[in-house]
């Protein structure tokens, strides 16, 4: 089917409002080529750019990329530099796109642990698209959800000690409201390139309710047609939040 007719099909009115994605695969993608694994990561970028633009044209407002996990760091010292230097790149590159574009840069994760240079092109990018209000890109950068949670559970247990909470009090929204990503809605739909079926530490809070997609394609393969496909798969499931699918139906 060719890409035109693929987009045709979404429903726009159904469109998730956040995706969320584990950009899975570059390694192998890089490897099946006889190349080494950064040439894999150099590749994926293009995806990125892809994606991002496939999301902002059909109205998708927030896109959220596993850019780097806390666990990354364990990857050979070569790789983790690599990967640095190709965030500071491409955000450099990828600005005048981004602002053309009406794109709000955005990141969540402990940043004030990267190098200082990835931290301060990251810093620069989202102060100079701050004004931007078509769709907000976040990267997740030195970032778990368990690293999240326990920030969070922090800054709470912080408020208790004061006063300003009472451990009674506690509850959903005051916990999502100490998220990284409290000012962001929770992804509707999760996609993981590469064939890997696991969430690895990335939004486990707010994932609860989202659809997960997991395709086989590797992150560098992954166009803007891979995009229709997972979003016209989430828009063919019923999505219930504890009711029955009865209950649901009546509703519309
Ligand atoms: C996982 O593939 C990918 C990463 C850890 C890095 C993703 C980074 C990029 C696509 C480039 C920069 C991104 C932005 C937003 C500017 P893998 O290395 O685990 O692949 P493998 O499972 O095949 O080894």
């Amino acid at each position: 089917m060719s890409d035109d007719l693929l987009k045709n099909k979404i429903d726009l009115n159904k469109l998730p409002k956040h995706i969320a994605t584990i950009m899975d695969g570059n390694g192998r993608w890089a490897k099946s080529q006889g190349h080494m694994r950064v040439f894999g990561h150099k590749s994926g970028v293009k995806s990125v750019r892809e994606i991002t633009e496939g999301c902002a044209e059909l109205g998708v407002e927030y896109l959220t990329l596993y850019a780097f996990s806390t666990e990354n760091w364990a990857r050979p010292k070569f790789e983790v530099n690599a990967l640095m230097t190709l965030l500071v790149d491409t955000i450099g590159k990828e600005m005048k796109t981004l602002q053309d574009n009406n794109i709000k840069l955005n990141a969540i994760g402990n940043l004030e642990k990267l190098p200082k240079k990835t931290y301060n092109a990251l810093i620069k990018g989202i102060d100079d698209t701050k004004n931007n209000g078509r769709m907000t890109l976040t990267l997740a950068l030195n970032y778990s959800s368990r690293w999240e949670l326990t920030q969070t559970m922090q800054k709470i247990a912080e408020k208790v000690k004061i006063g300003e909470i009472e451990p009674k009090d506690i509850n959903a929204d005051i916990i999502q409201n100490h998220l990284a990503t409290h000012n962001i809605p929770d992804p509707e739909l999760m996609i993981r390139t590469s064939g890997e079926l696991r969430i690895s530490n990335y939004l486990l809070w707010q994932l609860a309710y989202a659809e997960l997609y997991f395709t086989d394609v590797l992150w560098p393969d992954f166009r803007k047609p891979d995009l229709y496909t997972a979003i016209l798969n989430f828009q063919n499931r019923e999505r219930r939040y504890g009711k029955t699918s009865e209950q649901v139906s009546e509703k519309t």
